[in-house]
């Protein structure tokens, strides 16, 4: 009988699609995926450390390993992604969980199967991180568990540095891969019948500034989207500070390009953007808002926010609020600060106590709930093309996302999972709509 894994991410979508490459690895070296731990012969996790709760997560899950792990001797414990990356944290997780037989990082994913190899062939644990970057490792077997979604990296790392921020330091400088990597492997997935392609990167606008390649993001992207079929595409992060009007045109040119940008703002604050290292101002910012509207006045934007940056004063946040307003976002992912070791801003004077910090955040999201209900109840009556994605057992309804990321759901008799189906929109609750089938397209 084949051995098996299972798998637990922690993270972003970089990290969702890097356990699917682990998981090619696996499914190479003959495993096969099981979701129940206690039938695993191997049990990985792919970590995140992007804020302190991300690691408490990771750190009660392997925790919770010690028992399974007496019980049988044999099953493997790996731990690799952002978290093994970061400095000094393998000592810190070798103590806690001496039980760990295999710890990788982010610049290594790709040793997966020989770490494991070399742990079968020895009793000691294999430790093995990387300090810097090497060149791109091209892997093109990712165990993709998202269809019809498929996310495809475009570039690697971070350089900007932003000061709160721990990314730069476990994913290494950027670097990008190869235009016709990218194409081929777009190519082979929408002749697979994927419907969704997202190109992944910190910050895709600045690909092809490493020297690397040849090409912009603008040019990639037209080059994307200009691949025959029916298919939607997405990109993300953009950084408001490198994005520019070619990408704007480019998404013009393409109605398959979702006219949603991803555009994490931060902070609607001068001062705190500054102190953030973000490289742009609030006036930039929505100048770069008015831009995109004045060529897709259809178009929406998402964002990230952080509240209780080290120094935010009542006075920094009310401008987050107000830029809120003024953006009218389509959705906002909303953070507290979180002291990441190693960052500039962990040496900031003016840590923000955390019952202010708590206090701001609740405002926060009720103020962006409040939006997001308020532009769900515009979609009543309305027809909108979603992709349906899954079924939800527990509604009994099929379910997708509209170009802007609205949720929608439907009944059917047929599996849907994999087409474009028009829905006629009777029903809008807070953030999901409900509506009922008026088209189906492949
Ligand atoms: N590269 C992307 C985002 C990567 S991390 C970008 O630049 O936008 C995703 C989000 O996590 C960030 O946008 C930020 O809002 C949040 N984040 C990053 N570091 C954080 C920290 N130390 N505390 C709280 N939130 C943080
Ligand atoms: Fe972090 Fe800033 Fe890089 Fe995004 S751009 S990953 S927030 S350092
Ligand atoms: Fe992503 Fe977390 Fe790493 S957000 S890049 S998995 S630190």
């Amino acid at each position: 009988m084949a051995e098996k894994y299972h798998i637990v991410t922690y993270g972003c979508q970089m990290n969702v699609h890097e356990s699917e490459k682990m998981a090619g690895i696996l499914h190479q070296m003959g495993y096969e995926e099981t979701a129940k731990k206690e039938d695993a012969d191997i049990i990985l996790f792919n970590t995140c450390c992007i804020r302190e709760n991300a690691e408490n997560h990771a750190f009660g899950n392997i925790g919770a390993l010690k028992k399974l792990k007496k019980q049988k001797p044999n099953l493997l414990i790996a731990v690799g992604g952002c978290m093994t990356q970061e400095k000094g944290k393998t000592d810190i997780l070798k103590k806690k969980f001496p039980f760990i037989d295999i710890m990788f990082g982010t610049l290594n994913l790709e040793e997966l199967g020989n770490l494991i190899a070399r742990k079968k062939a020895q009793k000691k644990k294999v430790i093995e991180i990387r300090e810097k970057e090497g060149e791109i490792v091209e892997f093109d077997d990712a165990y993709r568990t998202s269809y019809p979604n498929a996310w495809v990296n475009i570039m690697y790392g971070c350089n900007n540095f932003c000061s709160y921020c721990i990314v730069p330091y476990v994913r290494g400088r950027e670097r990008s891969r190869k235009p016709e990597h990218i194409l081929n492997e777009v190519k082979k997935l929408v002749a697979a019948g994927y419907k969704e392609i997202t190109l992944l990167g910190q910050n895709v606008n600045s690909y092809g500034t490493d020297g690397k390649v040849k090409t912009s993001f603008a040019q990639l992207l037209d080059e994307v989207a200009s691949i025959e079929g029916k298919f939607r595409v997405r990109f993300m992060t953009s950084h408001p500070k490198d994005f520019t009007e070619d990408v704007v045109k480019v998404m013009e040119k393409h109605r398959k390009i979702c006219r949603l940008v991803h555009l994490p703002v931060q902070s609607g604050s001068n001062a705190i953007l500054q102190a953030m290292n973000r490289r742009y101002t609030r006036e930039k910012y929505l100048d770069e808002i008015a831009m995109l509207k004045s060529r897709l006045p259809e178009a929406e934007v998402t964002t990230d926010i952080i509240v209780g940056f080290p120094g935010e004063t009542e006075e920094d946040y009310l401008q987050t609020e107000d830029l809120v307003k003024t953006v009218d976002y389509a959705s906002a992912f909303t953070f507290v600060y979180s002291k990441r070791q190693g960052t500039k801003a962990a040496e900031m004077d003016g840590q923000i106590p955390e019952d202010i910090q708590k206090d701001r955040i609740m405002r926060l999201v009720e103020l962006v709930n409040s939006l997001t209900r308020k532009k769900s109840e515009k979609y009543l009556g309305k027809s909108v093309e979603i992709l349906c994605e899954d079924y939800d057992e527990k509604k009994g309804l099929y379910l997708g996302r509209d170009e802007f990321g609205r949720m929608g759901y439907f009944k059917s008799e047929k599996n849907l999972i994999g087409k474009f189906v028009t829905l006629k929109i009777n029903k809008a609750n807070g953030i999901s709509l409900f509506g009922e089938i008026e088209r189906i397209e492949d």
